[in-house]
């Protein structure tokens, strides 16, 4: 949630900005501006919109200096418009400030700077802060590294900060906490630092994360420093960036989106590669294997996520109480963190997180930390917040997701979850080990198949065509199929602004069935499998009030085929890993009809793919 990026270095701040602010959009994308310093002159240039239309802004313009920041906006206080952009300045016009984050004792400490004779021109409570640190540097006569530290003090809430002073052109002051910042030390006295590695990674593979409540003074001549808010000197630790530069680009795909819906045979492999052994039968997972008394003795799983993890979350409730007898439930991190959940004795909570950053699955894990609860994550950033807060994990290893819908990142989150499931069940010994044997043979061959099911694209675009310009669409499974059925539902709102429900198949008939006639569109995930005949008997009920079936069939399948209007085909696999494989056509389908009907599908309007307020 908005991108940051700050340079400091002999060569020019502005292309380093610029070309980091694009890797950045992602995050947010409803402004950008970027503030750069030369000879003593601050020059601000920011504006509504993408950071193409900052570019042709600026292209007019000077855009030489050696220090700069850049901001990429997803609004929280204030609508997105030129003023709200990103960087903000003091009243005296000295600092520039960028931030991530929210404020949430900005209404106050305005007040108290407005009866002082501050006035703001925006809405926003980063305007608020930049004021409140020159308004703490005026009041002690400070230096500036000192006043940002004891402002933010003062400050509630969450924030990655950058400042630059008009009158210092030698320092970057840069603060976190609860929103991501990272440090890149290049060569030749360079500086770099970015919301996340992505705008570094050309640069240097040398890093520091700045942990929460720390504050950083980046001088050209004394270089890093780092202190807490509570002022104790604190030395950076330095860290080699794995990032590859081909895993953030767009790799002759027309989107990010479809690059990585493309990239899930590979994905899928590559977060089981290393950890299933099917000679020995064995899956060899740490965050298992260490506490593997925990998980033997487990009365209860909680699952807290948001979004697309959340539906991964709810397809390993069914795995995990198929397979390991465990009592699941899941839980929206934002609803669970504000009850005053009961957690007990060999409860497990284990928190899916595909950037590892979402400020609601973060706050629930504090949250059941502080009540006792032992903590396992699933992220697929390395290194991110959510990875370093749990007490163990599994990455997921699907390489970075750019695309603001989550695709890869979601395959990748069910199959490491099957990993846990069929380990714990080993563990508990609730599967047998033939089971445990066939159905880790079963896992392994999921990339070809979804390899296969990508050939049913042209069958896709083709029925993306026919119902490009409905209004409503519906989307129904049962069991493992009911999580596919919301996230087919989510993926075609996201990013084609259908209006798309998702709907266990028997629940239909009791409210979403008034909606259906011949306008529409309903998807089913029909494979063969236990809720077969019933998952038959429902597209029966559709066809009676002549909605359009479109359905997911196993390949070979007769008795749908008469019933349904389309069908895609997708190859024979045991129930449980049915979603992996399932999900594909119904990626696929929600991007051909974003394409068709103009949208941006990397950058839906309104989203962000990294939540970092709550
Ligand atoms: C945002 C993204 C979704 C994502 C959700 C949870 O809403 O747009 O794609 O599923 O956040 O994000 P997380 O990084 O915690 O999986």
């Amino acid at each position: 949630m908005c991108g940051i990026v700050g340079y400091l270095g002999n060569g020019d701040a502005y292309p380093v900005m610029i070309k980091g602010l694009k890797r950045l959009e992602y995050r947010g994308y409803d402004s950008a501006g970027v503030a750069i310093l030369e000879n003593g002159d601050l020059k601000l240039y920011k504006c509504k919109g993408k950071v193409a239309d900052l570019e042709n802004l600026v292209e007019k313009s000077s855009k030489t200096g050696g220090i700069g920041i850049g901001h990429t906006r997803w609004a929280t206080h204030g609508v997105p418009n030129d003023v709200n952009a990103h960087p903000h300045l003091s009243g005296d016009q000295k600092l520039a400030l960028i931030h991530n984050g929210i404020i949430e004792n900005y209404a106050s400490i305005k007040a108290e700077l407005q009866s002082r004779g501050h006035i703001f021109l925006s809405d926003t409570d980063t305007e608020v802060l930049v004021h409140f640190i020159e308004d703490v540097r005026a009041k002690t006569g400070v230096p500036l590294f000192e006043a940002v530290r004891m402002a933010l003090s003062e400050v509630h809430g969450a924030y990655a900060i950058v400042v630059i002073d008009k009158e210092n052109p030698n320092q970057l002051i840069a603060a976190k906490k609860s929103s991501p910042l990272v440090i890149g030390i290049g060569s030749d006295d360079e500086y770099f630092i970015a919301s996340d590695a992505t705008p570094i990674i050309e640069y240097t593979k040398n890093v520091v994360y700045l942990e929460d409540e720390e504050v950083a003074l980046i001088d050209r001549k004394e270089g890093l420093k780092i202190v807490t808010i509570q002022n104790q000197s604190k030395t950076p630790y330095i860290q080699a960036l794995e990032l590859k530069l081909e895993a953030i680009e767009k790799g002759g795909y027309d989107s990010f989106m479809l690059k990585e819906i493309h990239e899930q045979p590979r994905s899928i492999r590559d977060s089981f590669r290393g950890r299933i052994n099917l000679q020995h039968g064995i899956i060899k997972m740490s965050g298992i294997d260490d506490h593997k008394d925990k998980w033997i003795a487990a009365n209860r799983i909680i699952i807290v996520a948001c979004g697309t993890s959340w539906h991964a979350g709810l397809v390993a409730e069914y795995l995990f109480e198929e397979f390991a007898r465990i009592p699941v439930e899941v839980e929206y991190a934002s609803e669970f963190r504000y009850r005053d959940p009961v957690i007990m004795p060999g409860d497990i909570v284990i928190a899916i997180s595909q950037s590892g950053e979402t400020a609601d699955t973060l706050a629930a894990i504090e949250l059941a930390k502080e009540r006792g609860a032992f903590i396992f994550g699933v992220c697929n950033v390395v290194g991110s917040t959510i990875s370093r807060a749990t007490h163990t994990g599994a990455y997921t290893h699907a390489g970075p997701e750019i695309g603001v819908a989550s695709t890869k990142a979601f395959t990748a989150q069910v199959t490491v979850l099957y990993q846990i499931a069929l380990a714990v069940a080993q563990a508990r010994q609730t599967l047998s080990q033939d089971r445990v044997t066939r159905l880790m043979a079963e896992l392994n061959s999921v990339p070809d198949k979804v390899e296969e099911v990508l050939k049913t694209n042209a069958i896709v675009e083709t029925i993306a065509e026919i119902y490009k310009d409905s209004r409503n669409a519906l989307y129904l499974g049962r069991g493992y199929s009911f999580p596919v059925a919301l996230e087919g539902a989510l993926k075609l709102k996201e990013i084609s602004y259908i209006h798309a429900e998702g709907y266990p198949a028997a629940e239909m008939k009791h409210g979403p069935i008034a909606l259906i006639d011949e306008e529409m569109p309903v998807f089913v995930i029909a494979t063969q499998g236990q809720s077969y005949e019933k998952v038959v008997s429902n597209i029966q009920e559709v066809k009676a009030r002549k909605g359009k079936i479109i359905a997911i069939v196993t390949a070979g399948d007769k008795t749908v085929k008469e019933l349904a209007d389309h069908v895609i085909e997708i190859p024979k696999t045991d129930d449980s890993l049915v979603p992996i494989v399932s999900v594909i056509p119904l990626q696929l389908l929600s991007y051909h009809v974003a394409v068709m009907r103009g949208c941006n599908v990397d950058q839906p309007r309104n989203l962000a793919k990294s939540v970092t307020v709550e």
